[in-house]
């Protein structure tokens, strides 16, 4: 993130305000949360890493994706933790540093496949409003704005088109890909679909977000628009007109 131009604007502490950044799949906002958090002195929360830590331990356990009553179990005895650490999350699954297993694509899949069920969004949901509770947040995710912190002061939603999220997430996997570009947009769309469609909390913007398309835009210039949105806020906090 050098590219990006750090000293337009003074280091300001955004104090405890709640950022909500939601949207699909590799539209950008694990970046942008995290170069968010470091300007303006916020923690970044990343809750898909809460939803990937859970499917890892349906995986292990050998527990049906698809059966609630055996994920609402294994949800009970399941402890998870976000420890951010320098604009990243450290994740812990009943104590266990898993961080580093999470991006799997068998486990991507997965954490899609276990957000759908109620009980298991309203666990999470619950977990995420006492971590986000004192503010000081940037906490991204798919219902920050809608659900955990409707009245979260600041509300961006990132979106892209589908082929141009897929081929950045493909430029991230790394000089060997194990898929082709083709397989990469199908799984994205796949998600897309059930993220987008499930009965509880589907992916929307709020209707208070800022939407940002960045189809056409550099990470450069999404930095700098996330960035102004925020500067807009504590500018409005510290108008003389404000009532
Ligand atoms: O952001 P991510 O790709 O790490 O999220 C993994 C999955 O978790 C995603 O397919 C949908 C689900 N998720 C969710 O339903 N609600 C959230 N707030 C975050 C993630």
């Amino acid at each position: 993130m050098n590219a990006v131009d750090s000293a337009r604007l003074p280091p300001r502490s955004a104090g405890n305000i709640i950022v909500a950044i939601d949207g699909p799949a590799g539209a950008g906002k694990s970046t942008i949360a995290r170069h968010l958090a470091r300007r303006f002195g916020l923690l970044n929360l990343e809750t898909g890493a809460m939803y990937r830590a859970f499917a890892l331990k349906a995986l292990r356990a050998g527990v049906s994706l698809d059966t609630v009553s055996a994920l609402e179990q294994l949800a009970a005895h399941t402890r998870i933790g976000l420890e951010p650490a320098d604009g990243d999350n450290r994740v812990l699954l009943d104590g266990e540093d898993v961080t580093a297993l999470l991006r799997d694509p068998v486990v991507t899949d997965a954490a899609s496949r276990v957000s759908i069920f109620p009980t298991i969004r309203a666990w999470m949901v619950r977990l995420q409003q006492q971590m986000g509770a004192s503010g000081g947040v940037v906490m991204e995710g798919r219902d920050i704005g809608t659900v955990v912190f409707p009245h979260a002061e600041v509300k961006i939603f990132l979106d892209a088109a589908p082929e141009v999220r897929g081929m950045r997430r493909y430029d991230q996997l790394g000089p060997q890909p194990a898929l082709q570009p083709e397989e990469v947009i199908r799984d994205l769309r796949a998600r897309d679909e059930r993220d987008r469609n499930r009965a509880d909390s589907p992916l929307r913007p709020a209707e208070d977000a800022i939407i940002l398309d960045t189809t056409h835009m550099s990470l450069e210039e999404v930095v700098r628009a996330a960035e102004d949105v925020i500067v807009a806020h504590l500018a409005s906090l510290a108008s003389p007109t404000r009532h």
